[in-house]
């Protein structure tokens, strides 16, 4: 199927792959914060992008293989085992959408089966879909974007279902550390068919990578050199669980190391970094704790060392910032652009194509937002030249601790 061009609407039609714990988290944000006119609305990093507020997207198709999800409106879906995230909004009416079953290729890995049903996938029976099946209902649900909930490792699940967003005339989010975006060839696709793509690997809104990229700059600031440095994580989520597989973390470890790698004033040797997720502790549900160690030499070569301890819901914590990946991608829809979009790659992911310090990712993402990057599409290269577009530091992000958001 070709891509034809969509016609622009108010609403932002997106199809999910993965109704784990983040789609749990989104679908349950989207009806948070609904069209909350608040200024002051906690949270979020953006009340609207581009005229759209989290209220304006829309599910209208979803897939999954667990046999507690598949063929049961989204609405209900999303709170099934295993999920075990904060439920922060209950109410969600039926959305009239049924999950479909997908294709299952390395989405579910073979050490999953050892574990309690509850804590585990459970395989759906029904028949797997074949690739011109997934673009039919892509085509027919009217979806825009399709965002890639995956477990990590899904590789050949991933590159199925992005071959499917090029064939149905998606753009695509990236969400899981499989590369993307940060693939020059799967780039070249989304950008020849004008179609736009985020990635690779969403960052946490206030979660390990952001803090960890955040002291390894203030020690570059500061000039304190950094030694040594781990950053550990442990979660009792299927997200953890599916990682007890080592072999599916290579490019988890790639994604994470590099966020924080890429921000330090001398590489580390290999020897000298380690980042990765470490353990599964059932208890511990969506509940993620981060330890974060820094070594390093102050004035005078003296020895000094930090110790962080981070708690957060792990899938809330990235499903405001799905908000905003989702409206931006709308954004390019409306404005024509395709390709791997660079600002909110770089701000709001991992391990996109090009790394840059946070605070000029943010200034980038915040022109791409206002348009005021559009002359000549500059923020859309993928060359070093990009960051003389950077716009002065501006605030726009306004929380106040006593706001209410009442939709739930
Ligand atoms: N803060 C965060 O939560 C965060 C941050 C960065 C990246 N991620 C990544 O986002 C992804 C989703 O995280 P999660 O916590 O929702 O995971 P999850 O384990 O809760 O959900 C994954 C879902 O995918 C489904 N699935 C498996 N194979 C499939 C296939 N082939 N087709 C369709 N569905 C399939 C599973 O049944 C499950 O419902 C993971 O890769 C995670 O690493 C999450």
């Amino acid at each position: 199927m070709n891509q034809a061009k969509r016609p622009s609407s108010n609403k932002v039609k997106i199809a999910i792959l993965g109704m784990g714990n983040c789609a749990s988290s989104l679908i349950q944000g989207i009806h948070f914060y609904g069209n909350a006119e608040q200024e002051d609305i906690i949270g979020l990093m953006h009340r609207e992008i581009g005229g759209y507020k989290p209220g304006d997207i829309e599910v209208v198709a979803a897939f999954d293989v667990d046999a507690r999800k598949v063929g049961k409106d989204v609405a209900k879906a999303i709170f099934a085992e295993p999920n075990c995230t904060k439920v922060f909004c209950p109410n969600i009416p039926a959305l009239g959408v049924i999950v479909k079953m997908g294709q299952v290729l390395d989405g579910f890995s073979d050490h999953m089966k050892n574990y309690e049903d509850k804590n585990t996938f459970v395989l759906s029976e029904e028949a797997q879909p074949d690739k011109d099946e997934v673009v039919q209902v892509l085509h027919d649900s009217g979806a825009e974007i399709l965002v890639n909930y995956l477990p990590v490792g899904s590789e050949k699940a991933t590159r199925f279902y992005a071959e499917c967003a090029l064939e149905a005339g998606l753009g695509f989010i990236n969400n899981i550390p499989v590369f993307i975006a940060s693939d020059p060839k799967w780039a070249d696709r989304f950008q020849d068919k004008n179609l736009p793509l985020i990635g690779d690997d969403i960052k946490s809104q206030l979660g390990a990578t952001i803090v960890h990229r955040t002291l390894t700059d203030l020690f570059k600031k500061r000039g304190v050199k950094l030694e040594n440095t781990y950053q550990l994580n442990t979660g009792g989520n299927t997200d953890f669980l599916n990682m007890l597989n080592r072999h599916r973390l290579a490019s988890k470890k790639t994604s994470k190391t590099e966020a924080v790698q890429s921000v330090m004033a001398k590489r580390l040797d290999a020897e000298n970094i380690h980042v990765g997720p470490s353990d599964h502790v059932p208890w511990q549900k969506d509940n993620k704790v981060c330890f974060i160690r820094m070594e390093g030499k102050l004035f005078g070569d003296v020895a000094m060392n930090l110790e962080m301890r981070l708690s957060v819901e792990d899938s809330p914590n990235s499903a405001g910032v799905a908000i905003d990946t989702i409206r931006c991608t709308k954004l390019a829809l409306d404005r024509g652009l395709g390709g791997v979009l660079i600002p909110p790659s770089s701000y709001f992911c991992k391990h996109p194509p090009q790394q840059f310090t946070d605070d000029e990712a943010y200034n980038m993402t915040e022109a791409f937002i206002n348009g005021t990057d559009l002359e000549g599409g500059e923020l859309r290269r993928q060359d070093g030249d990009a960051v003389e577009e950077i716009l002065p530091l501006k605030p726009v992000v306004k929380v106040r601790a006593d706001s209410k958001n009442t939709n739930c």
